[in-house]
């Protein structure tokens, strides 16, 4: 195995350099008004790879383009395919970041820009492992496919298409993803689970317009009273999700994972106090862990209705409205619960309202085997790259493509997560660890080395 440390130490400005300069590109996929962004995004991966000697396609869709390029086949080593998106998620609310979101910052040891993290520094860790491995040995020990995408953040819809057309071009032995995070600082962790979901926008009509609220008040149905009905009929007080049949496939914790669970350095008091919270609140006969990794969720995302002005306005508001999402676990069918959610919200909902539930998108959780060679190579690499063991851990994110890769690909992914719990993902003042994207890239060093000498089956 080579030994890149002298090589990495000698390029980390350059690789820090470059990636600000993807950071500069606002890829907002989720916002129209950025689409020849999001574009200058997919050409910046896409010549990136170009020049490290890939064969590099920018494949158009009727969205973003997505980036494929591949190095060449590597006889009797396993294939390998990274996944990452160079999409972002808008900077919103933007007086609340402290340097401009899009004008990377480095402050006390990181990066502070959209993408940050999620997914620009990420993913760049495994174009910078290529680049180490080129420039230093002139190949890499097996073969590559990057798939990086530009719509994750907004359901991944091309990709699920170009997933199908393209089934036999991706064929691979293994993903690879770093889209998720470490257990906390200077702890590293592999992610062997993650959560699905189910998005959903709820949309309610009453009087054809906004009325006096004493003059037609308790006459009609108020669709904002109507609103918080529907919405607090969904959780009881003990945390459980009141939809007729949301817990039937839901597998129970097993003893030995509750034990794994509780033995991680979990603090509770930084935890609330990382958040801004004096109590922490959830399903009843939980911990915060298994909340949040394991169990599933329902949560309102955004609600309207009604007068939002200085002052006070008695209305009646004609119209009023939700986003809500449930976070899924593994054996629970986003279908089965999306009907069951629209047959309980039509049974509660009064006449005199018109209801519509618009379903957004969906997909399922699920969970990766630990006992692979694949996962026992990573755990390898990770130790070379961060100085430390990781550990096994579940995640409440949701990247939906990794079932598709699964079902259509028929492989399973290693979540190599590099970030941080507190790096504000979709949030303001996102940030990456420097001295993580350098450990990361070496990690994927090794990675490359640890795989290929993984042996095939057959
Ligand atoms: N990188 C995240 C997924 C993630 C977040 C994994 C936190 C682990 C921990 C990804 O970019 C993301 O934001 N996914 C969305 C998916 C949704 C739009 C379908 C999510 O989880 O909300
Ligand atoms: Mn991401
Ligand atoms: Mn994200």
């Amino acid at each position: 195995m080579p030994d890149f440390d002298s090589y990495l130490q000698e390029k980390r400005e350059q690789f820090e350099d470059d990636l600000c300069e993807l950071l500069r590109i606002p890829s907002i996929s989720t916002d129209s008004a950025y689409a020849a962004d999001v574009r200058r995004g997919s050409e910046w991966v896409a010549n990136q790879l170009e020049t490290l000697g890939l064969q590099v396609e920018l494949i158009e869709t009727k969205g973003n383009p997505i980036v494929y390029a591949e190095s060449p086949p590597v006889p009797d080593a396993p294939i390998v395919m990274v996944y990452g998106h160079y999409d972002v998620q808008p900077p919103d609310p933007l007086d609340e970041w402290i340097t401009p979101p899009f004008e990377p910052t480095k402050r006390d040891g990181n990066v502070y820009a959209r993408g940050a993290t999620d997914d620009k520094g990420q993913m760049l860790t495994h174009v910078k492992s290529l680049q180490a491995w080129m420039e230093t040995q002139g190949k890499l020990p097996l073969q590559i496919k990057y798939l990086i995408e530009g719509e994750e953040e907004c359901g991944s819809e091309c990709l699920y298409e170009y997933l199908t057309e393209a089934k036999e071009k991706l064929a691979c032995d293994v993903v690879v993803i770093s889209d998720t995070s470490q257990f906390g600082p200077g702890q590293p962790a592999i992610t062997y689970g993650l959560k699905g979901i189910a998005y959903f926008e709820l949309r309610l009509t009453g009087p054809k317009q906004d009325l006096h609220s004493g003059t037609f008040g308790g006459a009609v149905a108020n669709p904002a009273n109507v609103l918080t009905q529907l919405l607090g009929a969904m959780v009881d007080s003990d945390g459980r999700i009141q939809i007729p049949g949301f817990y039937n496939d839901v597998q129970p914790l097993s003893d030995r994972e509750r034990s794994q669970f509780g033995g991680l350095p979990f603090e509770e008091e930084r935890f609330m106090e990382q958040i801004g919270v004096k109590e922490l609140h959830g399903e009843k006969g939980y911990t915060t862990l298994e909340r949040r990794w394991a169990r599933p969720t329902l949560d309102i995302n955004g609600l309207w209705g009604g007068y939002q002005g200085e002052g006070g306005k008695t209305v009646l508001p004609a119209k009023a409205g939700a986003k809500f999402s449930c976070r899924l676990v593994p054996d629970q069918d986003p279908k089965a619960i999306t009907a069951a959610l629209r047959t309980m919200l039509a049974g509660l909902c009064p006449q005199g309202i018109e209801m519509e539930l618009i379903e957004m998108h969906s997909a399922p959780g699920f969970v990766v085997p630990l006992d692979s060679p694949f996962m026992s190579a990573a755990t390898r690499a990770i130790e070379r790259g961060f100085g430390r063991s990781p550990v096994f851990i579940r995640e409440g994110g949701s990247i939906p493509i990794v079932t598709e890769f699964k079902e259509k690909l028929g492989v399973d992914t290693l979540l190599l997560g590099w970030g941080l719990d507190d790096d504000n993902t979709h949030s303001p003042n996102e940030k990456f660890c420097l001295a993580d994207y350098h450990r990361g890239i070496k990690a994927s060093a090794h990675l490359w080395h640890e795989l290929s000498r993984v042996a095939l089956e057959s």
